[in-house]
């Protein structure tokens, strides 16, 4: 099971990878919380705290040195394209709950478009190997521009669930992410509405993005802000929650369930 999860800013992509690696973990799946978002912030959402500091890959010069044999700002255009990588789950990923190994990319500065760098060749790499090799559950943290994301590995992602709020740029941002994702050639799209207020928005949603296979809602709680601000993990205060997603989670792994239902 690799599911990543992508979204316009502040819709809810990390709270909803949060609460999905929770239900994951709790159906007994071993899980690689991947923080794919530049501005990574899933370990908070994990409950590890604000004391806890994870040094994202993107910002280990040595590793990204030795493995591309490379020399990080040289003016040397060589590095090498195809770096280990296998041991670095086990060797950076952190212990978040029992079970269950966050691993925290970090950004890539990009000079102009689609840039090759050292960094970028090892993170792209580091999620092929990922998305490819790992036997455990996956759920990876993106922004919207799935810039981790290749071709080879897209294909392997099992789905790419959109997270979408009321609003008209989410709604754009939806679509645009859509249409990416069939470019590099993911299998499955589907859409988690979220910060519902009103039987209403879900409705307009469900009209505004009919044809996108919908995995289900989840309300806006307060709960939610509120574990976001006292740092605690969302589920920890919003079981409720947790039980929705936790549906969406079974329609991921059965997708010939008839879709929609989620509300009455
Ligand atoms: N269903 C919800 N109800 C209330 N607040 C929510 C809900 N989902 C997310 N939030 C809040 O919205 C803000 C952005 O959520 P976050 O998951 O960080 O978004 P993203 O990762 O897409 O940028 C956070 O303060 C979070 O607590
Ligand atoms: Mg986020």
């Amino acid at each position: 099971m690799k599911i990543a999860i992508s979204g316009k800013g502040g819709v809810g992509k990390t709270t909803v990878a949060a609460f999905l690696i929770k239900a994951l973990s709790d159906r007994g799946f071993r899980v690689l919380a991947i923080d794919a978002d530049p501005d990574a912030n899933l370990a908070h959402a994990l409950g590890l705290g604000n004391h806890f500091h994870i040094t994202p890959i993107s910002q280990m010069k040595e590793l990204i040195e030795e493995r591309t044999e490379t020399k990080l700002g040289g003016f040397g255009a060589f590095f090498k394209l195809n770096p280990k990588v296998d041991d670095l789950p086990d060797s950076l990923g952190v212990e978040a709950m029992e079970g269950v190994r966050l691993l925290v990319m970090g950004g890539v500065k990009k000079g102009g478009t689609g840039c090759v760098c050292p960094e970028s060749t090892l993170l792209k790499n580091l999620v092929r190997h990922i998305v490819l090799q790992r036997n455990e559950a996956v759920v990876m943290d993106m922004e919207a521009g799935l810039e981790h994301l290749g071709r080879g590995t897209a294909g392997a992602v099992d789905i790419l669930l959109v997270v979408v709020e009321p609003g008209k740029r989410s709604i754009d941002t939806a679509r645009e992410i859509k249409r990416l994702a069939g470019d590099i050639g993911i299998k499955r799209v589907g859409a988690v509405l979220n910060k519902i207020r009103r039987a209403e928005e879900e409705k307009l949603l469900r009209e505004e993005l009919k044809d996108m296979e919908i995995l289900g809602y989840i309300p806006f709680r307060e709960a939610i802000l509120r574990a976001d601000l006292e740092n605690k993990a969302p589920f920890l205060l919003d079981q409720e929650s947790l039980s929705m997603v936790d549906e969406i989670l079974q329609k991921i792994q059965n997708p010939k369930n008839p879709e929609g239902g989620a509300h009455e």
